[in-house]
């Protein structure tokens, strides 16, 4: 699981944290059990949110969760929302994305010895997992709304007014700081990815006030209880195999 702003791994019975190596750099993530199995959390940000969301070492994060042997990732994500239809407080699961993201290695496969892969983003997002999730949330009697289109943005600062009306007239509903590249390097590794996105707030220019990060953590905090009964009934649901096509992704590596 990656946790994004505000969620925390209090529920991991048994943790504690573990050191991997990657070839981009080292990750501390924190290893327990949840609903009887085997868990890895890793913190987007680090501890007290320090690194901002251009500068989280999303390969090396992915890395180390392929390293030890994960073959799902649940992440969360604060959300702005674009659209009436995705209100604050709201559990929203997206299916594609916009990627306006400007400085951040996007890829495993830099040509070389690692090969060139030109992978498929058909669906981003696991169609089997998102079905688990919305399972998990029917079963405890949650709203959460299944496909809607992630902007993602550069950060650190948040959007113009402008920019939210463009991504509006291009088909973005919520805009975020770190979908991308993590759901991409997910399946460049085989791996199955979901994010659950907690509306945290109205994007710039619909709100009628500033934005402040306290207002995202705030709204965080409110939500933080349902989305950690959400991951555990979901964690419940998962079984290891699956009939999507996520851990085929990678089969075209360097067949050129
Ligand atoms: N914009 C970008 N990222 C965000 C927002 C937003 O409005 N809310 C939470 N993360």
């Amino acid at each position: 699981m990656i946790g994004g702003t505000g969620v925390e791994h209090s529920a991991l019975i048994e943790q504690r944290v573990i050191t991997v190596e990657t070839p981009y750099g080292t990750v501390k993530p924190v290893i327990g059990k949840l609903a009887n199995r085997e868990l890895i959390f890793m913190s987007r940000h680090g501890h007290n949110h320090a690194t901002p969301p251009h500068l989280v070492n999303y390969r090396a994060n992915i890395w180390a969760l392929r390293e030890l042997g994960v073959r799902k990732v649940l992440a969360t994500a604060a959300v702005g929302s674009l659209s009436p239809n995705f209100h604050l407080g709201g559990l929203v699961l997206p299916d594609q994305f916009l990627d306006f993201t400007k400085s951040r290695p996007q890829t495993f496969y830099e040509g070389g010895q690692q090969g060139v892969l030109h992978v498929d983003m058909s669906e981003p997002y696991c169609f089997a997992m998102r079905q688990a999730i919305q399972e998990a949330s029917e079963n405890l009697g949650f709203q959460v709304k299944n496909g809607a289109c992630y902007v993602c943005t550069e950060g650190p600062r948040f959007e113009t007014p402008a920019e939210i009306r463009m991504f509006q007239r291009l088909g973005g509903e919520l805009v975020g700081m770190t979908s991308v590249p993590e759901v991409v390097l997910a399946r460049e590794l085989g791996m199955c990815y979901a994010t659950i996105g907690m509306v945290t707030n109205e994007a710039a220019g619909i709100a009628g006030h500033p934005l402040s990060h306290s207002e995202v953590i705030q709204s965080m905090k409110e939500l933080g209880l349902n989305v950690a009964q959400l991951i555990h009934a979901t964690f419940e649901l998962l079984t290891p195999d699956q009939d999507c096509l996520c851990a085929s992704a990678n089969l075209e590596v360097g067949k050129f």
